[in-house]
C-alpha cells in the first residue's frame, strides 16, 4: 500500500469528519481545530491518504524551544544555557482500523524528512514529542529519549535523525 501526504489546506472537510484514532482530542483536533491552526500559522497538518483516497493518519508540526533544566546531563554538553530551537511533533495519528501496518512508522519518517529539510535554512536542535500514555512505547521504540522530570516528553537531535537518515 502507497501513501500520499497532503497539507490540510488541500484536504476536504468531509474527508476528515470519520477519522478515529481511538483518542477523541486528536480526531477533534483534526477535525476541528487543524486548517485553523495551519491558516494562523500556529501548527502545519499534513493528512496521509492511502490509494483508496481515505484518510489513513495525520501529524501537526510547531515550533518550539526547550529550556536548560528540562535537558538531561549528557545532552547538555557544549548547549548554551539559553532556550533551544526545536521542533515538536505536536500531533500525530492512525486510523484505529489501520493501526500496526507501518502508517505511524511511514508518517514518523514523513515527519523527520520535513523537519531536517527546515533545519537547512534555521537553527533547530531538538525534536520533541508529547507523547500519550498510547503511544509512549512507540516512540521509546525509535529512540526517543526523556527529559528530566517529565512522563510523557521526549526528544531526539535534529543531528541524530539526519544521520539516521543518511544511512
Ligand atoms: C501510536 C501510533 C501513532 C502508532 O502508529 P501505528 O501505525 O500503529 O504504528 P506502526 O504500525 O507504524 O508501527 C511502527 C513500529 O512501532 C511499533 N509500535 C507501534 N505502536 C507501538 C506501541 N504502542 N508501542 C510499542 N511499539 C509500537 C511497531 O511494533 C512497529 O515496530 P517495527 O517497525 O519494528 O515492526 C498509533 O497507534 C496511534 O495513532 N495511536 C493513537 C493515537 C496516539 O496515541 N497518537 C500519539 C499522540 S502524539
Amino acid at each position: 500500500m502507497s501513501y500520499k501526504l497532503v497539507s490540510i489546506k488541500d484536504v476536504p472537510k468531509s474527508k476528515l469528519k470519520n477519522f478515529d484514532c481511538g483518542t477523541e482530542v486528536l480526531n477533534e483536533f483534526l477535525f476541528r481545530y487543524s486548517l485553523k491552526n495551519d491558516t494562523l500559522g500556529i501548527g502545519r497538518t499534513f493528512v496521509a491518504f492511502d490509494e483508496n483516497n481515505e484518510v489513513t493518519g495525520y501529524f501537526t508540526l510547531a515550533s518550539a524551544q526547550v529550556v536548560y533544566e528540562d535537558i538531561p546531563d549528557e545532552y547538555r554538553v557544549k548547549l548554551p544555557k539559553y532556550p533551544i530551537p526545536s521542533l515538536r511533533i505536536a500531533r500525530l495519528a492512525v486510523s484505529k482500523d489501520l493501526q500496526g501496518k507501518g502508517i505511524g512508522k511511514w508518517l514518523l519518517t514523513q515527519a523527520f524528512i520535513k523537519i531536517v529539510h527546515v533545519a537547512e535554512i534555521t537553527g533547530l536542535y531538538f525534536i520533541i514529542v508529547d507523547a500519550k500514555e498510547t503511544s509512549k512505547s512507540f516512540y521509546e521504540h525509535y529512540g526517543f529519549i526523556k527529559f528530566n522530570d517529565k512522563d510523557f516528553s521526549y526528544f531526539l537531535t535534529v543531528d541524530t535523525v539526519r544521520k539516521a537518515m543518511e544511512g
